[in-house]
């Protein structure tokens, strides 16, 4: 995967704004007192909550604490955030006593700038974690703009973490951004020798971060209760010991793969093992392929640590995920110590993947001789695992204009099995493609579609929609089921639309409409036919279609947008315009969308042009200063054909 710059909030005009951020607030309580047991989280985000103080923001925090099932409860309320955080801010932090209710719209209302609202906890909606668009157009409908800095929660797709960018301009704050650049450098451009230390209880946790690990590191320490399930792999018999039996085909495909490529992946070689799961157990040292049953091992023994320490002390690249034992039995702890300080005393550049092992290295003392602990547990072994999180995914690109190349399947490949076969000889072609990319798939492969492609850097567009949200409309198809079901981009205007299925101006504008109040984002489609070319026509009528398409849209949902300019006489005729005849129209519809909006909002725009776009033409066309990319038909039936395309 490669990292995509994405705004900061520094790069959003937020003066005089209502800025809504979703925080990761969902910090550990104890539970007789209520009091709250570590505030990191909370001081995280303070970077970004006193950027938009002193800025004159208006400041709308939302989070979610705990898992709430049924509504509304007091012991998931935000109060003791909200009164830390007053605290840690030293000025008032005021608490709506609901999300999107009477009290939250009020409050958001009054709100003076450089004053601070905490919106009650979001996940007392069970919308929240469905990523329901109408709640999310209700949530973003208190603000102007929307930060999101919650890193922790960064690989849901929820309301709150993905949803809003549909909805509001966007960007990222300083934690998130700080967790990406610390750790995206670590993966991308590692000081060497790079060692990975995975731990915790299971392989199947890890599969995915192993496998993405062994491009990247070279070495892989294996440590936990994971390691068992290897050992078996190897024939050792285990004991008592946790073992995953349906993973040990895999375990032997990962040390295969480990030794073809060159990796050391080091597993222990003795366990002190115990004669029951509990911090008094009987327990004693073993070598690893002999624990006797029932006996469970519940650490690492001596010499492991030995050899562990070695390599960490070498490494000049350090990244920790799970514990090497059962480290909350001071018992078991040793192993886990003794890799926390070799950590400590390297001098790599050490990064502790959240919850376990960061929890461990706070408990064991060693929080301030590490380079990094990620506020993220979850988020950020999804992150070294390579996977895109959707709740950085969807946030404004710091630089406008990326390329974004769009296939349209136009009534081809609708079944789920095409689909999916397609999209899967795509993924890997176009995994390091820096690009925006989406496929437009028929409505019969959208479910299909979305499967082949979640967690991915493809995205999935509808081909049309209605601009009623439901009623008498035989065959139609409502935009709030494509925006339910997590479907990003709806193809409007296409020409065909236009010429078979009586589309005009009119309706394009209240489809675009229709599109956006549900979080969807349109790609308008504009173009003149060959009869308009040769009488000199082109530019009035591309220019109507685009100011009849843009009526009474916004400015501030033009970075919800993308323009496809496609010439009738070129699509499907194999007869692709030249560069400059296509620059020449999309540098026009740009100055179009400047004297309708400014400058500002026009240099931004997304403009593709599509018509017979080739593996062979793509780059001369997307080379062009007004053209970022294409829309794609023909071509993006072929994986091959279309990852060009896509890496154009
Ligand atoms: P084509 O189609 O690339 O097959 O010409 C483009 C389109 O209609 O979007």
């Amino acid at each position: 995967m490669v990292m995509v710059p994405k705004k900061n909030v520094e790069d959003l005009a937020v003066s005089g704004k209502k800025v809504i951020v979703r925080v990761d607030f969902n910090v550990p309580l104890d539970k007789k007192t209520g009091e709250i047991t570590d505030d990191k989280r909370i001081k995280g985000a303070l970077p970004t909550i006193k950027y938009l103080v002193e800025n004159n923001a208006k400041v709308i925090l939302v989070s979610h604490l705990g898992r709430p099932k049924n509504g509304p409860e007091a012991a998931f309320s935000m109060k003791p955030a909200a009164v830390r955080l007053s605290e840690l801010l030293d000025r008032p932090v005021v608490l709506a006593s609901d999300v999107i209710g009477e009290d939250a719209v009020a409050k958001a209302a009054a709100l003076k700038d450089g004053e601070v609202l905490m919106l009650e906890n979001v996940r007392f909606h069970k919308e929240e974690t469905k990523n329901d668009p109408s709640f999310a157009a209700k949530l973003a409908s208190l603000a102007d703009l929307y930060v999101n800095d919650a890193f922790g929660t960064a690989h849901r797709a929820h309301a709150s973490t993905a949803g809003l960018a549909n909805f509001l301009p966007s960007a990222s704050g300083y934690l998130i951004q700080k967790e990406l650049e610390i750790m995206g450098k670590a993966l991308s451009e590692p000081a060497r020798p790079f060692v990975a230390i995975l731990g915790g209880a299971k392989v199947s946790d890890k599969i995915g971060v192993i496998e993405n690990l062994l491009d990247k590191a070279d070495a892989i320490i294996i440590g936990g209760g994971m390691a068992y399930t290897f050992d078996a792999a190897k024939g050792y018999s285990v004991g008592a010991s946790i073992c995953e039996t349906d993973k040990i085909d895999l375990a032997k495909e990962l040390m295969a793969k480990a030794e073809a490529k060159g990796v050391k992946l080091l597993l222990p070689v003795d366990n002190v093992v115990a004669n029951a799961f509990a911090a008094d157990a009987d327990s004693k040292v073993v070598s690893c392929d002999c624990i006797e049953d029932g006996w469970m091992g519940l650490d690492i023994g001596p010499k492991t640590i030995d050899i562990f320490s070695e390599t960490i002390k070498t490494a000049k690249t350090v990244i920790w995920n799970g514990p090497a034992g059962v480290f909350e039995f001071e018992k078991f702890a040793v192993g886990t110590r003794a890799v926390a300080k070799a950590i400590a005393e390297s001098d790599a550049i050490s990064i502790i993947g959240g919850g376990d092992s960061a929890a461990a290295v706070e408990i064991l003392g060693f929080a301030d001789q590490v380079t990094h602990i990620s506020t993220g547990g979850g988020a950020s072994l999804e992150f070294i695992e390579g996977k895109v999180l959707p709740g950085i995914d969807g946030l404004e690109d710091k630089v406008p204009c990326r390329t974004f190349a769009a296939g349209n399947w136009k009534m081809n490949c609708g079944t789920p099995d095409e689909a999916t076969k397609l999209i899967e000889a795509l993924k890997p072609l176009v995994k390091e493609a820096t690009s925006k990319i989406a496929v437009g798939v028929p409505f019969t492969a959208i479910p299909a579609a979305l499967e082949a492609t979640a967690y991915t850097n493809i995205k999935v567009a509808a081909q049309n929609c209605h601009f009623n949200d439901k009623g008498a409309f035989t065959g139609e198809i409502s935009p709030v089921w494509l925006a339910k079901m997590g479907v990003t981009y709806v193809i409007l205007g296409h020409s065909e639309r236009r010429e078979y299925f009586a589309e005009t101006d009119e309706t394009v504008n209240k489809k675009v409409k229709a599109a956006l109040a549900v979080g969807l984002k349109p790609i308008i489609c504009c173009g003149e036919s060959l009869e308009q070319r040769e009488s000199g026509q082109t530019f009035d009528w591309v220019k109507g279609q685009i100011e009849g398409a843009f009526a009474g849209i916004p400015e501030n949902k033009l970075c919800q947008i993308t323009i496809a300019y496609e010439p009738i006489w070129a699509i499907g005729t194999g007869k692709v315009a030249s560069d400059e005849q296509a620059e020449e129209v999309c540098a026009f519809i740009r100055g179009v969308i400047a004297g309708l909006y400014n400058q500002a909002v026009a240099d931004a725009i997304t403009i593709q042009y599509g018509g017979s776009v080739g593996a062979g033409t793509a780059q001369g066309l997307f080379s062009q200063a007004n053209i970022n990319g294409g829309l794609v038909g023909g071509a993006s039936l072929k994986a091959d054909d279309f990852s060009k395309i896509c890496l154009a």
